[in-house]
């Protein structure tokens, strides 16, 4: 069977979807399947914390696959990957729904990592309506949640309301997440058993449960 394709997208700009396209990827790479990261973004953030995985962990270490794509390009990679690969995460850019588009198009499930924050959320709105459109499952990924602060937890409410699944597990506000990425880690590789470091295993988990095989 085909490898699924784990597509990451959120029109707003900085919601973390570079970190989540990462931290999944490392994390079903530790479960012992073959995972490949295609990134879509002109930024190319993606592909600098690639190189410096390369750089930590040796050409050879990174336990993982890194390929780039753009505009069309991306849904024909993405699927030849998936042929060779139990996962492929993708990553998009912001605002543009063209670039993101054939990438949603071939996604098993599309992650949507939202801040909580109205603005996070108006933008999110937008996001889900495309996917929906592509006729794609997608996944709300609470991402930078603060405990214990209501405004995280009234914007947690409002976007269950919104009908669209959300994933169980959220992703906290840590920094850890930030300093993992500047040396091509995740926080599962900097900081193994930190609450982060479960949170990401657990999403891992969820997702795998949804569209494993
Ligand atoms: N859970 C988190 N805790 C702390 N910082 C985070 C978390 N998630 C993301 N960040 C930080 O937020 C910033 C934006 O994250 P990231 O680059 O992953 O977002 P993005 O959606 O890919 O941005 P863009 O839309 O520009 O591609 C980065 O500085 C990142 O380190
Ligand atoms: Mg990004």
């Amino acid at each position: 069977m085909a490898g699924r394709i784990i597509t990451i997208a959120q029109q707003k700009g900085g919601s973390g979807k570079t970190t989540l396209a990462a931290h999944l990827a490392v994390a079903l790479a530790l479960d012992s399947v073959r995972v490949a990261l295609l990134d879509c973004d002109p930024q190319g953030s993606l592909g600098e914390w690639f190189e410096a995985r390369e750089a930590t962990l040796g050409e050879d270490g990174t336990g993982l696959d890194f390929r780039t794509a753009s505009g069309w390009g991306a849904r024909r990679e993405a699927r030849s990957l998936a042929r060779d690969y139990d996962y492929v995460v993708i990553d998009t850019p912001p605002k543009s729904d063209i670039e993101s588009r054939p990438a949603i198009e071939a996604a098993s499930l599309v992650a949507v990592p939202v801040q909580p924050t109205p603005v996070d959320l108006w933008a999110t709105q937008a996001t889900l309506e495309m996917i929906a459109k592509e006729g794609t499952p997608s996944l709300l990924v609470i991402n930078r949640a603060l405990p214990r602060v209501a405004l995280t937890q009234e914007i947690g409410e409002a976007l269950l309301a919104l009908g669209h699944p959300a994933a169980q597990t959220r992703l906290g506000n840590r920094v850890a997440f930030a300093a993992s990425m500047g040396e091509g880690l995740t926080i599962q590789e900097t900081a193994p058993g930190s609450k982060g470091a479960l949170e990401v295993a657990a999403l891992a988990a969820e997702i795998h449960r949804i569209i494993g095989a």
